[in-house]
């Protein structure tokens, strides 16, 4: 799908379909109006007979209408002009691509963005038109025996955009090209079975990265690299299964060599059995998602690269499989992490902070500017926050403004809980420095507390994604967040820094 800005007449474009708001009969979209008196008051004569109101996410296709070049015209309801927010012009956009995903329109001129969308730029709203648009036509069918046939998509897509606005929007296609490449690639590996998407696998895919990539260079650590280096805790959830664990380390080189990085880690729990302290057989298939957060390093690192953003960026994965077996971790073991802390092992499925901790101590060597780790962590930041945000921790109110503010742009979002000092008691432990878990209190807390032991020394944010980043039942599949915030955060870096 190409994207192109277009700045002369929709009456006379020869696309194949045209595609005009109308707010309700009596109120349309200047593209729309231009429509109507064109063909003699056509447009208003078919919204009058009532078949379609205006409201959000309806559409109408009409043929051949009088005056107007293209054989198509694509109506689409927009609601009431001052309630179109951010989430009503994201339900538009939706409806739009899917109807004319339903047409053999293989052109389309988009005469969407004369809109105004509540606080929102006219930037904003292309780029979200090409995220959407793009991403509208993914299907994963890698595991399909036969794939499927495609559905119509669109090879071309005109903007309709006044002539000065022509740079600004050019700059927005780039910028959501980028996105949906980062979105295509978190989907593609993190919707894949536990049998298939290994920590090896994650770790070649990674390596495919630096090889597609010149900004990217890609090293893994094998389990004696980590046993050697103390990881002890990482090793407690890797040593119960025959798939050999890997931290695997991309670097995105965008400025001097010198320049300190923004760090990302991502938990890749390529399966979640729980280990000894087995999961029940409800929901056990979804932790094929574990590893959503380390897809989402690999999705945001793959925009980055495609960007070629001016800011150093290391992105790290915590790539294990989580199983029980005689190798495996007893509830009570003590095992030592790489920062030398002890750690009582109660509940061997509270094993994304075990992975976690020791990459975030193995990190500190590149002195960040910031680090985030994001992670499919707790059950209880589903029944917390639903899946309408992912739940935000921080040691630093700078860094989660930041963040906050990015998932507002990207309508990513998260919300901010606490990680006051008042929680750690939860993790005392009587024989070692801590214990995995608390009790059933505030568990989405006290995990965010467990991994801010290990991150005293530097910015760290913590993003629990386990209700935002995957959809289970008959809609199963990854939904690609967070990578839309944190592309946007490091985007905003790199304009901060001038670069
Ligand atoms: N991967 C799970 C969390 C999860 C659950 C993510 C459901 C997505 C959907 C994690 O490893 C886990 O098992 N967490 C436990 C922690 C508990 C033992 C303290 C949980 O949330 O029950
Ligand atoms: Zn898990
Ligand atoms: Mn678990």
């Amino acid at each position: 799908m190409q994207f192109r800005t277009f700045t002369g007449n929709p009456v006379k474009s020869r696309t194949h379909c045209v595609v005009v708001g109308v707010h309700d009969k009596n109120n349309l979209s200047s593209s729309a109006e231009r429509l109507d008196k064109t063909s003699r008051g056509y447009i208003k004569k078919v919204l009058a007979r009532g078949d379609m109101s205006g409201a959000v996410g309806q559409t109408l296709l009409l043929q051949d209408v009088r005056g107007v070049q293209a054989p198509r015209v694509l109506l689409v309801g927009l609601g009431k002009a001052r309630d179109l927010d951010t989430p009503r012009f994201l339900s538009i956009l939706n409806s739009a691509s899917q109807a004319l995903a339903k047409t053999q329109t293989k052109q389309a001129l988009i005469c969407l963005l004369e809109i105004d969308v509540t606080d929102r730029s006219l930037a904003w709203t292309s780029q979200r038109l090409v995220e959407r648009f793009l991403e509208s036509t993914y299907r994963f069918t890698e595991m399909k025996g036969k794939p499927p046939k495609k559905p119509n998509s669109l090879t071309r897509v005109d903007l309709l955009v006044s002539p000065d606005d022509t740079e600004d929007v050019k700059d927005s296609i780039r910028l959501g090209e980028a996105v949906a490449s980062g979105v295509t690639a978190h989907k593609n590996i993190s919707n894949l079975p536990g049998n298939i998407c290994t920590p090896t696998f994650m770790a070649d895919a990674a390596k495919n990265l630096a090889k597609e990539y010149a900004s990217i260079t890609t090293k893994v650590l094998s389990e004696a690299d980590m046993t050697k280096l103390g990881m002890g805790a990482f090793m407690a959830v890797s040593q119960g299964s025959d798939q050999p664990g890997k931290m695997i380390i991309m670097e995105h080189q965008g400025s001097a060599k010198a320049d300190r990085p923004f760090v990302l880690v991502g938990k890749g729990i390529t399966f979640d059995t729980g280990g000894i302290s087995l999961k029940s057989n409800a929901g056990m298939a979804d932790m094929i998602f574990d590893m959503c957060g380390a897809a989402s390093v690999l999705g945001t690192m793959t925009t980055i690269a495609e960007l070629n953003l001016p800011i150093n960026v290391v992105g790290v994965i915590a790539a294990a499989e989580n199983m029980p077996s005689g190798g495996a971790t007893r509830p009570g073991d003590i095992v030592t992490s790489m920062s030398g802390q002890t750690i009582e092992i109660l509940n061997t499925d509270a094993e994304g902070r075990l992975v976690l901790c020791d990459a975030l101590t193995y990190i500190e060597k590149y002195n960040p500017v910031t680090v985030i780790d994001i992670a499919t962590l707790t059950g209880a930041a589903i029944v917390a926050l639903g899946s309408h945000a992912s739940a935000l921790f921080s040691n630093d109110d700078a860094l989660a403004r930041d963040m906050l503010d990015a998932g507002t742009a990207t309508h990513d979002r998260a919300w901010r809980l606490p990680i006051w000092e008042d929680y750690q008691t939860a993790l005392n432990s009587a024989l070692a420095d801590m214990q995995n878990v608390g009790g059933r209190e505030a568990s989405s807390i006290v995990a965010a507390c467990f991994i801010a032991r290990f991150t005293r020394k530097y910015r760290w944010a913590h993003l629990d994604i386990a209700a935002t980043s995957f959809k289970s039942g008959g809609a199963k599949g990854a939904t690609s967040r967070p990578v839309g915030l944190l592309t946007q955060y490091l985007i905003d870096r790199a304009r901060e820094y001038g670069a």
